[in-house]
């Protein structure tokens, strides 16, 4: 099924979102035709899921969104907006920045809430996340700015991405926490070994993941671990007669935590073909056969 609810009180998402990381890099351009042109796609293949980020594209990917939003209001209702906030980049979109940081203060979080909605051409974000965890976090101002944020209809739902599953756990104390947005792939197996995605069988969410296809590398093999992995994978997209893409998002998504997906891929074959990747049912064997792989040795 493509969309699921990300948690049992939480928003239902698609299984794949399409990730606005690297809009600029699309070499179609970043022009509101061409995000529609991917919209689109999306909504044809069932991904209705819009992952974004204040950062993203220097604090300017989100705007580009907007624009493509305000030329096709009618599209805001079929899809869900995420978006994140927190991190604090040396850029010249923000010349008060001296050093990189992250900022979790009420109003620094109001505020770019503000901006982030402004730029996107919507009245409300579906999903919030804190993009990483401070060591200057504090859980008391940060829930009220959440209360604030619900109650004046800005923001339906909290989440966090990278956060450890004690800074996970001590933050659900105080806000409603229904995701932990995670790096991994066949190629980056930590939160597999160090508790998140434990954490996420804990409490019954789905973790989205990022970087899926560890940013192309599968495609580049420069490393023993990529040679290793991509001859295992390619034998195995034989067998399961699928694209190499298809295979890792699948070997991902049969996670018994039911993962979303953040696509990464600027290009309209690779949105479509993605979601034939929940059609795919893993052999245990050929799952370790992967595992196996990327450790380059037997398990214990
Ligand atoms: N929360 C966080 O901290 C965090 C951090 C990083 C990213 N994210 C989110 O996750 C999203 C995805 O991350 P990502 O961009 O690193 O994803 P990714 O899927 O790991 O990497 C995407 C890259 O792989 C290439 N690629 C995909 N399929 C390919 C194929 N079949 N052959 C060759 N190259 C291929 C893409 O190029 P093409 O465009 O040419 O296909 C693109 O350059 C981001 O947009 C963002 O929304 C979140």
């Amino acid at each position: 099924m493509m969309r699921q609810k990300i948690s049992s009180n939480g928003p239902t998402l698609s299984r794949f979102a399409l990730g606005h990381m690297t809009v600029f890099e699309d070499e179609m351009g970043a022009s509101a035709d061409r995000i529609k042109e991917k919209v689109d796609t999306c909504l044809e293949t069932g991904i209705t899921t819009m992952d974004h980020a204040d950062i993203y594209g220097n604090y300017l990917a989100e705007e580009a969104f907007g624009k493509f939003l305000k030329a096709n209001p009618s599209y805001r209702d079929q899809i869900e907006i995420v978006t994140k906030c927190g991190i604090c980049l040396l850029s010249d979109e923000r010349p008060s920045h001296t050093i990189k940081h992250y900022r979790y203060d009420k109003t620094h979080i109001k505020a770019s809430v503000e901006k982030s909605l402004t730029n996107l051409a919507t009245e409300n974000i579906d999903l919030l996340l804190f993009h990483r965890p401070s060591p200057m976090l504090d859980p008391l101002i940060l829930s009220q700015a959440c209360e604030e944020l619900k109650a004046e209809g800005k923001v339906n739902f909290f989440g966090v991405s990278n956060f450890t599953s004690s800074q996970f756990n001590m933050l659900s104390k105080f806000v409603d926490l229904h995701t932990n947005q995670i790096q991994a792939s066949p190629l980056y197996l930590d939160h597999f070994l160090n508790g998140e995605f434990d954490l996420a069988l804990e409490n019954q969410f789905s973790p989205m993941l990022w970087s899926p296809l560890a940013r192309g590398r599968f495609f580049k093999p420069q490393t023993e671990q990529e040679s290793r992995l991509v001859g295992c994978l390619t034998d195995l997209s034989k067998k399961y007669d699928c694209p190499l893409d298809v295979l890792i998002y699948s070997w991902l998504l049969s996670h018994p935590s039911k993962p979303h997906i953040i696509l990464g891929t600027n290009k309209i074959e690779r949105i479509k073909s993605s979601s034939l990747a929940l059609k795919i049912s893993w052999d245990i064997q050929d799952w370790f056969a992967v595992w196996t792989a990327s450790i380059g040795q037997e398990v214990p």
